[in-house]
């Protein structure tokens, strides 16, 4: 059998070995698009679907950005080998950074609350990135902040992944996300609801669908107040606003309760075979009260990750709450 040729593409440090076909990076996005089938049958005229991103090689919708800020970075000239990828992230961006650079062959560094959960830290340190610690009660932000620290100290050093500000994040999701949400649905969506964190997959998806039909509705999910627990999620009021999160093309904004996005995502596990995280959710609740609200339609969200990135809320919904209510005393319990 003749053996396989392989293109060496010029990179630095470590080049990537084989033609981009053969690499895992081919494997970010094209995600299946997956209809909800068993929680949305009392809804007459409106169809789910959501786009299954922990199938994403890093676990994560994450992936996409953080590829585009990298390949952007190179482009630019901005990233090169003697620089150090620096980002604050709460997990999956840092994962997506880690897998990436390992495979380009740059070093990084993360700015991460130091709550982050074991699974992700172990994740990380497998992937050999350095993760520089700030005090959880600040939060994101208060990575966010520590991140601009380093870098202003020492600018020279590193690369700024910034996926708060930088706009290839929102243009990974203009490119890949949006296109493929149109020849998955032949262009029949009629709304697409996503959570918010940077953004960067609401405003980017969001502005490929508008311009492919401006009678598009597009809608954020966001927590309910500041002192929250889903993951990936910013609560925009009271949190340092990204610079990319451009809210004037958006119809609207649901906020959710931490426990209704817990509780949705165990119901999407037992009653959909979607082992899903907190923010997914959280994304399914509100595009539910959004299907309720609509006569008839095409509903497109997306599923960040998977439920197996958060073992610790793999527990039954009650003890789940008890949990909450301790790690979050500022959490209204919801109505019995
Ligand atoms: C689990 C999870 N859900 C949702 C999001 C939101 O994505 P975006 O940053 O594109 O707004 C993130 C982002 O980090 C995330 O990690």
């Amino acid at each position: 059998m003749e053996a396989l040729k392989l293109r060496v593409e010029p990179g630095f440090r470590r080049e990537v070995k084989a033609e981009r076909s053969f690499c895992l990076l081919s494997t970010i996005g094209n995600t299946p698009l997956i209809q909800i089938q068993q929680m949305t049958k009392h809804l007459r005229g409106v169809q789910v679907f959501a786009k299954a991103e922990w199938l994403n090689p890093g676990g994560s919708v994450k992936d996409r950005a953080a590829l585009r800020i990298v390949e952007d970075g190179e482009r630019s000239g901005e990233l090169t080998g003697d620089k150090i990828i620096l980002d604050s992230t709460s997990g999956n961006t840092g994962i997506a950074y880690a897998m990436i650079s390992a495979i380009k062959g740059y070093r990084v560094e993360l700015v991460v609350p130091a709550n982050i959960s074991e699974e992700r830290k172990k994740a990380l340190e497998a992937y050999g990135v350095k993760l520089i610690f700030t005090d959880p009660l600040l939060g994101s932000d208060g990575a966010l902040i520590e991140a601009r620290k380093i870098y202003d100290a020492n600018p020279r050093r590193y690369f700024k992944g910034d996926q708060y500000n930088n706009p290839a994040n929102w243009r990974a999701h203009y490119e890949t996300t949006g296109l493929e949400i149109l020849r998955q649905t032949s262009g029949q969506m009629t709304h697409f609801i996503a959570g918010v964190g940077t953004g960067g997959t609401l405003i980017g998806t969001g502005i490929r669908l508008k311009e492919h039909n401006p009678r598009t509705r597009l809608f954020g999910v966001q927590p309910d107040n500041g002192f929250h627990g889903i993951e990936g999620l910013k609560h925009i009021e009271t949190a340092i606003r990204p610079g990319i999160y451009d809210e004037s093309i958006l119809n609207g904004t649901f906020f959710v309760k931490t426990e209704d996005a817990l509780e949705m995502a165990h119901r999407l596990a037992r009653e959909e075979g979607l082992w899903v995280g907190p923010s997914s959710g959280a994304a399914f609740w509100a595009a539910l009260r959004l299907a309720e609200s609509i006569g008839r339609g095409l509903i497109v969200t997306i599923f960040p990750d998977g439920g197996a990135r958060y073992p610790e809320y793999c527990l039954d919904c009650e003890r789940q709450k008890k949990r909450l209510s301790v790690e979050h005393p500022k959490l209204k319990p919801s109505p019995p």
